[in-house]
């Protein structure tokens, strides 16, 4: 494969891509861009898995509830480009909202039920049925192999993956552990919006995470959490939900014998942070 390369368009990238072959394997990442370590480990592990890595940049209108959201978010396209241009392999696609939602839209609409209606369903109307129409062009117009997500966002990649099991696209969708820094906070783009100050203040979300698991077996679930919100009170965020819920069906547990998650989301001043923690 010759050298790094952008594309800014659908149609030129296939047609880069036609010139490896059919029998070529196609590793997507898609993204937002304003790129971290825990992108950077969803590419490396595509890379490994994969001949090519396309790596999207398109920050997605279509999945943000609040418009001033979107407006500050942040956007580092340069230095995400630079980023990328020392791996492998890598293709770049930075699409226009045309080329992904074009008038001709291949998508029809899926129900996400439950997944759309508790935790990040609940409180951001509108984000979740938004991600599976962009991951479903995405996938549709670029025709990976396999796609790559991080399970810090735990009931995003539920959603992509009922996404897929409706449509019936051909995509293996793989999940990749939380990249989290040398204190335990989750990496994140919108890290980027937050002073060294609110970084530390952030740690409030691990720790109460990590005290959930560590007294697990101490409480029963109403007055773990409740014990659990107190904890993350004493801190200086302000919480928006702490949940447990089944792993697989988002649904309400009453007791920990199986496979569950417990999911946070708080805002740390103006920047709301999500995390989780399997139990
Ligand atoms: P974005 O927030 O840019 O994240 C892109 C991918 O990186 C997602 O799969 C996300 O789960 C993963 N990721 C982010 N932080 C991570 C971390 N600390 N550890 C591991 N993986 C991490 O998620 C989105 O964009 C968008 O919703 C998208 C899927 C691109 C659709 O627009």
């Amino acid at each position: 494969m010759d050298a790094f390369r952008i594309f800014y368009d659908f149609i030129q990238l296939k047609e880069h891509m036609k010139h490896f072959g059919a029998q070529l394997t196609v590793g997507l990442v898609p993204t937002m861009g304003a790129l971290h370590q825990g992108h950077i480990e969803l590419v490396e592990r595509a890379a490994i898995e994969n001949d090519i890595v396309v790596v999207t940049i398109f920050v997605n209108p279509k999945q943000f509830n609040n418009s001033s959201d979107l407006k500050q978010y942040p956007r580092t396209i340069e230095t995400d480009i630079a980023l990328l241009s020392a791996h492998k392999n890598v293709i770049i696609c930075i699409p226009n909202e045309i080329d992904v939602y074009p008038k001709n839209d291949p998508y029809s609409p899926i129900t996400l039920g439950i997944l759309n209606q508790v935790l990040e369903g609940k409180y951001r109307p509108g984000h979740f049925p938004g991600v599976a129409h962009v991951v479903h062009n995405l996938f549709h117009f670029i025709e990976p192999t396999s796609a790559y997500f991080g399970l810090k966002d735990y009931q995003q990649f539920a959603v992509i993956r009922e996404m897929v099991k409706q449509t019936q696209l051909k995509v293996k969708v793989e999940g990749c552990d939380t990249v989290r820094d040398e204190n335990g906070l989750a990496l994140s783009s919108r890290n980027f919006n937050l002073s060294e100050e609110q970084i530390n203040d952030a740690l409030i979300i691990i720790d109460t995470l990590r005290y959930i698991k560590s007294k697990k077996n101490q409480f029963e679930i109403d007055h773990l959490l409740a014990k659990a919100k107190d904890f993350f009170n004493k801190g200086k965020l302000t919480l928006e939900y702490l949940d447990i819920v089944d792993a697989q069906s988002f649904k309400k547990v009453n007791n920990l014998n199986r496979k569950t998650v417990c999911c946070i989301a708080a805002f740390c001043g103006e920047v709301r942070l999500i995390d989780n923690i399997l139990l």
